[in-house]
């Protein structure tokens, strides 16, 4: 099977590709390097064995956009490029809008033009904004309190109403990814965002590194077991084997919504000291107050997706956060 994987050399979609070579398939890294290195690639090759198919295209060009697929007659899509921080999409927004949801356009229209029938989509937990009730399933509400995350709900819309006008059968499967982390557990690749981070991991493992003094708790006064927020981190490398489940299951409906998570929640203070453990000493942390928009807990319900995909979560946060150390320590080796 074919693949193009449009942001395959980003955080997520190196791992999907790997995965994709893991089972035998042929994935194409479709990316235009703008949050992510060349490098990478180069690492996958050597992971994989084999000299992995790369083209840097600017997938908001759809002229570009459909030679690239009349080159390739793909047999399926995995669609994670876009860009992707909460931050700049607030103070950005008309940059979010034109160019995450230009780029899926592009990809539809041209599905439609060489027959393309199976599009699995990146959306995020973040559609479902503040949650109502845990753990949070695929019939939650939909209110994003971000642009960024409209961006990902327009997307999908975007993606229903291509299904329903086209001639041929198509169907998609969405994946809303809960909070992704970890990296593979070769250490060959993993998390290397641009600029400086605001997710919790990635400033773990900067501590953790000593790029960086301490981390910040934003807030210890929430309704949780231990007064911090709880999240469901997904280990980055389950996360992209449920891109190929969700490929594998293509009798599935025409258009399909999946949660991908644990089930299960970590609190901030729970993932200090994992990481902790994991040095053998403490990770300096320093108490803030509560950041805006930050939900007390969120955790996926996950047994759409067990059920109906037959695929389930098989890393544990401790393992997400020793190969993202060990990820950490290559790059520095
Ligand atoms: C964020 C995005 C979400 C995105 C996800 C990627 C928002 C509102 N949501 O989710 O769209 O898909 O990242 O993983 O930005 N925390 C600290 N100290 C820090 C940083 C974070 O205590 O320095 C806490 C936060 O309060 C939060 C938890 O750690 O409770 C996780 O934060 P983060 O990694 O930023 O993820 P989310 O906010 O859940």
């Amino acid at each position: 099977m074919r693949v193009l994987v449009c942001g395959g050399a980003g955080f997520i979609g190196s791992h999907v590709v790997l995965e994709l070579k893991r089972v035998g398939w042929d994935p194409i890294i479709v990316d235009n390097f703008v949050n992510s290195q060349l490098s990478v690639v180069e690492r996958l090759s050597s992971l994989t064995n084999t000299n992995l198919q790369v083209c840097s295209i600017d997938l908001t060009n759809r002229n570009e956009v459909l030679e690239l697929f009349l080159k390739f007659n793909p047999d399926a899509i995995i669609q994670l490029a876009g860009l992707k921080s909460v931050t700049e999409s607030t103070s950005d927004p008309l940059l979010y809008y034109a160019n995450n949801l230009q780029i899926t356009s592009n990809v539809l229209f041209s599905m439609s033009e060489v027959k393309c029938s199976k599009i699995v989509f990146s959306s995020s937990a973040t559609v479902y904004g503040l949650p109502k009730y845990l753990p949070i399933d695929e019939l939650h509400t939909i209110t994003p309190i971000n642009p960024y995350g409209r961006t990902k709900y327009f997307q999908e819309q975007i993606i229903k109403d291509w299904i329903l006008a086209q001639p041929y059968d198509a169907s998609a499967v969405i994946l809303r990814y809960f909070n992704p982390v970890g990296a593979d557990a070769s250490g060959m690749i993993g998390e290397a965002p641009n600029g400086v981070p605001n997710n919790l991991m990635p400033i773990l493992g900067q501590v953790a590194m000593g790029e960086r003094n301490s981390v910040t708790v934003l807030g210890t006064d929430y309704e949780t077991r231990d007064g911090t927020c709880e999240r469901d981190y997904i280990h980055v490398s389950d996360l992209a084997t449920a891109h190929v489940a969700a490929l594998q299951s293509y009798q599935t409906d025409k258009f399909e919504v999946f949660n991908v998570g644990t089930g299960r929640g970590v609190t901030v203070n729970e993932a200090i000291e994992a990481y902790s453990a994991l040095l053998n000493k403490p990770l300096p942390r320093v108490v803030g107050s509560r950041r805006l928009g930050d939900a007390p807990s969120s955790v996926a319900a996950v047994q759409k997706i067990e059920e109906r995909l037959h695929w389930r979560s098989n890393f544990t946060f401790e393992d997400a956060c020793r190969h993202d150390l060990r990820w950490r320590r290559n790059q520095h080796g």
